[in-house]
């Protein structure tokens, strides 16, 4: 048990707070006016003593002279319920201790450092208030650091570079971290505790990426502006969380859930948000039949949308992705997006009439916002753009911002800026109003807004399967539920099925398509092949895409390494059923599923997907056994998993 805090006017202090389990402990002190803070796990340190601050434009650093003013404790219970994803019920059960600091001289500045200790994780914020002489202020620097043992090991990605997060993740150690990265930055100590650093509810602020410093800390690099500060905000301010997420494995990090705990519950009713599944004027693009811009291969004519819904009909699949379908796609898209339209569709494509048979045969249209990073020309028709898709009951909009910066307010602007964090926003309350749900492709990372704002149904944000045909690598897929997938959902556009396919071959085994559904979780599923893909060539492996779940009930990482392999088994949110997926590296292996988490108790019938033994993903990848057995919680599964391969399983319920 904690004592109430009784810390008034003190230059100096140290303070405990501890977990409610004990396990673990954030350590605050205050020393020479100086505050830092460091995080122990099972009292072995794991953030040393780290330093904590500002800079702002014009002012002496915020963060030295300091002293106490008062300490306020609470302890939080709590558990709340999302109303779609991963996990059904979220435990949000923290101490909390909100140090109230002031300057010990001129101009006596002010500010509240919160904490928030969890079992699996310690958040902190700064809450800047408003004061005297102080209202709107320009941030320089966040002198935030994590000082970990520089032989911690760390699975990356770049920041600052023209791709954005589409990148490969690689191995290094802290002391390696001498350019940006981006978070989650997923780390092992040399004790072996399992951390990811990242941050929850980021708002009109610049991202934070982590960079090395002369202190050998891993210190706050926040996303700057074309003007180089970070960020220009009112009084009065709360940064977002700075989060570090805890665990004793890596398989046990993936479901920490910290990060929605960490936001707001919604504001308003958003019991029409559902997710979805759905197909796309789309991967025929990529394979070079088809065209985005207009001509005799376009792809988003009146008669391919109207054919698109008839074979999601026959597919049992919900929605349908239109892209191409609006003028300025002609020439290089990438350079002539400064003009594309939002509002007028290519002659050839008449967008009421599909618009009209989607409706009348229940498919929901997923519409096309390609902004080429072109926020200016984007925003002068946001309401317009909307309401086009509004009236014409459109309820799902894939946004997309390709190219290296964005250009806002006639500036070039990183994404993941202050500036373009507002500019994201914007567009989902915007859709929160028109009762739209987004997909936001090169999106800002998550943060957990999700929860405040359940209509961002998804975002890509990593390197997906876009890059199949040579750039994605086996493994890259066994990084994600460690990495990128602790930032939230991601649309990864699963369900190749043409693996083979001679302009974009892909580097996984069939079974590993559908094992996606369950391994990489999305608010929006794509099946992302073309239609008469799944219906003449593999209707039985697509069954799988078709049963599979959008949203469960709750979610059991079962084994796994990072960039090695993943296995997971989530329930349905609507009825008894379980999946289980599992996919592996450039390594077959072999793994015994043991089945005791199986809820209700009863008899299952198992459906698995899985390698055949001479499957392999580069000479042999179609190689599928597909069976079926009845299981209980008291069996276990043996499953093969070929090089670059997966497994995917349904297990109908008792009662279902
Ligand atoms: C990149 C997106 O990730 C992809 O899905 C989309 O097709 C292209 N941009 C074109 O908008
Ligand atoms: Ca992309």
């Amino acid at each position: 048990m904690f004592k109430w805090a009784s810390l008034f006017n003190r230059d100096e202090f140290e303070r405990d707070i501890e977990s409610l389990n004990g396990r673990v402990k954030c350590r605050v002190c205050l020393e020479n006016g100086k505050i830092n803070y460091s995080v122990y796990r099972d009292n072995k340190i794991v953030i040393k003593p780290s330093n904590l601050g500002f800079l702002i434009f014009g002012e002496e650093p915020l963060g030295d002279k300091l002293k106490l003013v008062r300490e306020h404790r609470k302890r939080h219970i709590e558990t709340f319920e999302m109303l779609w994803g991963e996990d059904r019920f979220v435990k949000n059960n923290y101490i909390e201790s909100a140090f109230y600091l002031t300057e010990t001289r001129e101009p006596y500045r002010i500010f509240t450092l919160r904490f928030r200790v969890f079992d699996s994780g310690v958040a902190f914020r700064y809450e800047i208030p408003p004061q005297p002489k102080f209202r709107q202020i320009t941030l320089k620097d966040e002198l935030t650091e994590f000082r970990l043992d520089l032989n911690t090991v760390a699975w990356k990605i770049p920041a600052y570079q023209p791709d954005r997060y589409e990148y490969d993740y690689e191995r290094a150690i802290v002391y390696d971290l001498k350019s940006s990265v981006h978070t989650p930055l997923t780390m092992r100590t040399p004790s072996g505790v399992y951390l990811s650093l990242h941050e929850a509810a980021l708002y009109d602020y610049g991202s934070m990426t982590l960079k090395l410093n002369a202190n050998n800390a891993l210190k706050s690099d926040i996303t700057p502006l074309s003007d180089g500060s970070i960020a220009h905000v009112s009084l009065p301010f709360k940064t977002p969380w700075r989060l570090i997420m805890l665990a004793d494995s890596a398989i046990e990090l993936t479901t920490n859930r910290l990060m929605y705990a960490l936001n707001d519950p919604p504001k308003n009713d958003f019991s029409w948000v559902k997710t979805l599944k759905f197909i796309g004027i789309w991967w025929a693009m990529y394979v070079g039949e088809w065209t985005w811009a207009p001509g005799e291969r376009h792809g988003a004519t009146t008669e391919h949308a109207k054919e698109y819904i008839d074979a999601a009909i026959r597919l049992g699949i919900s929605g349908l992705l239109i892209e191409g379908w609006n003028e300025g796609w002609e020439g290089d898209w990438l350079e002539n997006g400064v003009n594309n339209s939002f509002t007028v569709a290519t002659p050839d494509f008449d967008f009421e009439a599909v618009a009209r048979y989607a409706k009348q045969r229940k498919i929901e249209i997923v519409g096309h916002h390609e902004t080429v990073g072109f926020v200016d020309n984007y925003e002068r028709q946001l309401q317009s753009a909307y309401n086009y898709y509004a009236v014409n009951g459109v309820h799902y909009i894939k946004t997309g911002y390709a190219g290296s910066k964005m250009l806002i307010n006639g500036r070039r602007e990183y994404h993941h800026s202050q500036a373009g964090v507002k500019h994201y926003q914007k567009t989902v309350e915007l859709a929160a109003k028109k009762h739209i749900c987004l997909d936001i492709h090169e999106p800002i990372k998550g943060t957990g807004i999700e929860r405040t704002w359940p209509n961002l149904l998804s975002r890509e944000g990593a390197r997906g399967q876009e890059y199949e045909g040579g750039a994605l690598k086996p493994s890259h897929a066994c990084y994600l539920p460690y990495t990128r997938l602790l930032s939230g959902g991601m649309d990864y556009t699963s369900g190749i099925f043409d693996i083979a396919n001679s302009v974009k071959r892909i580097s996984t085994t069939l079974a590993r398509q559908i094992a996606y559904y369950v391994t990489i979780y999305s608010g929006m599923q794509m099946a992302a092949d073309r239609p008469h893909i799944y219906e003449d060539r593999f209707p039985e492996v697509f069954k799988f895409i078709r049963d599979v779940p959008t949203s469960f009930d709750k979610t059991i990482p079962l084994m796994g390494e990072i960039g090695v392999y993943y296995v997971v088994a989530r329930k349905d949110r609507d009825s008894n059923d379980w999946y289980i997926g599992g996919v592996t590296n450039e390594e077959g292996r072999h793994v015994h599923i043991c089945l005791d988490f199986l809820f209700p108790d009863g008899a299952y019938e198992a459906k698995i997907y899985c390698d055949a033994d001479n499957a392999h993903y580069r000479d042999n990848p179609f190689d599928i056994n597909i069976t079926t057995k009845k299981v209980g919680n008291k069996d276990y599964l043996d499953l093969y998993l070929a090089p670059g391969g997966g497994f995917a399983i349904r297990l109908r319920g008792p009662n279902n």
